[in-house]
Order: C-alpha cells, then structure tokens, then sequence
C-alpha cells in the first residue's frame, strides 16, 4: 500500500502491476499473482483511493514466453493484445526482429521494458530506432534520475530527447524507489519539459493500454 500511495503522491492515477515472468527463476502462476491482485485492489478499493491497478506481466524473452506466443496466451495489459517484454541485457535475441514482426501481423504490440538497458543497442542508433518503430518503448525513470548506472543514464536520456523513447514508467520493487521514479520525472521536466512529462507518463500510455503504437 506504501507503493500505491506514494505513486499517487508522484501523479499517478494508473498503476500496471507487472509482476516478473522469468523461466526456472521466478515464475508465480497466474492463479497465485490473480489473487495477490484480487487482494491489493480490494484494499485500495477498501481505503478509498482513486487509482486503478490493471494487471499485465513483465515477460522475459525465455522458453515460457515461446509458448505463449505460440498460442497466444501472453499475459498483457489488454488480454493479450499489448505485452511487456524484457531480454537479458548482453545480448538481443535470435529472431527478435522476425518474432516481432508476426506479432505485430497478428495484431499484438510488444512493449519494451526499460529498453536502455540492452547493450547491444547502444551503438546501434539504426536498431534501436528500428525497435521504436516496431514497439512502444518505456524507460525506467531510475535510469534516467542516474540510479541504474553511467551508461543506462546516458541511453536512457538519449532516448527521451531523441524521441526514440514514448513512455516511462517507475519499475518499482519496493518503496525505496519511489525516491529515484520522483527523480526521473524531474529530470523530464528539466531537461524536456512539462510536455514531455505528460508525453510519457499520460498520453502515450493511455495509447499504449489501447493497442496502439504511440508513434502510429
Ligand atoms: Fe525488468
């Protein structure tokens, strides 16, 4: 409750639960996450809170997401229809960019999870634009406040003034992050201004939650 307060005390009156789905490492069942989410909405609801909490999942690129791509049983923001997506940071996987394009050809938008992140995009202006035209792309305001690092700070950045970057969302675990979400969103402020903020955090994310690419 800590969490939703204080993301409501930055702004926020949609908050995604995106609850890891990660092979052989932690990979909850969607029964036990559906009913840790029945519990927190029922206790927002019993307090009061103006804010909604839809459920979707953050999907590693692993042999569990294969086969829910297969048959189209991906846990997303809407049914299946929008996902987000993360793969390990060293490399990009084999077959992404062919992956995605028959998601896309099926009417699904991936959503990239902290896209900074991933080195091989770094020296690649030309993928990663590639990317922002295939998927929505969300950097992690931690990154950008400098929390997650030199290099993911400078990426990250990069991204929201180049415009290859169309949304940002928290990634919060634990309340201790509440502090670096608050310190991204100042720096969009700063550096962006007032308009990018409501960019990123409102209108590209409401297009997002609706299927569509915010770019489109
Ligand atoms: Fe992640």
């Amino acid at each position: 409750m800590t969490m939703v307060s204080g993301l409501m005390d930055l702004g926020f009156s949609t908050i995604c639960a995106t609850p890891h789905q990660k092979t052989d490492q932690y990979l909850p069942s969607l029964e036990t996450i559906g009913s840790a989410h029945r519990e927190t909405t029922a206790a927002v609801a019993e307090r009061g809170m103006n804010v909604t909490i839809p459920l979707a999942a953050e999907n590693m690129w692993d042999s569990t997401l294969y086969e829910r791509m297969e048959s189209d049983e991906i846990p997303g923001y809407d049914g299946n229809r929008v996902f987000l997506l993360e793969f390990i940071p060293t490399q990009l996987p084999v077959g992404l960019f062919e992956r995605i394009f028959d998601l896309r050809c099926r009417g699904i938008l991936p959503v990239i999870a902290h896209p900074e992140r991933y080195i091989p995009l770094w020296k690649a202006p030309d993928l990663l634009e590639k990317l922002a035209g295939d998927c929505a792309m969300v950097v992690d305001l931690g990154a950008l406040s400098g929390h997650h690092g030199r290099k993911q700070a400078k990426q990250a950045r990069k991204m929201v003034l180049g415009g290859t970057a169309h949304a940002a969302a928290s990634d919060l675990h634990s309340p201790g992050n509440l502090k670096c979400a608050r310190a991204g969103i100042e720096w969009i402020r700063k550096k962006a201004g007032s308009d990018a903020v409501q960019r990123l955090l409102g209108t590209n994310p409401a297009k997002i939650l609706d299927g569509k690419h915010p770019d489109g």
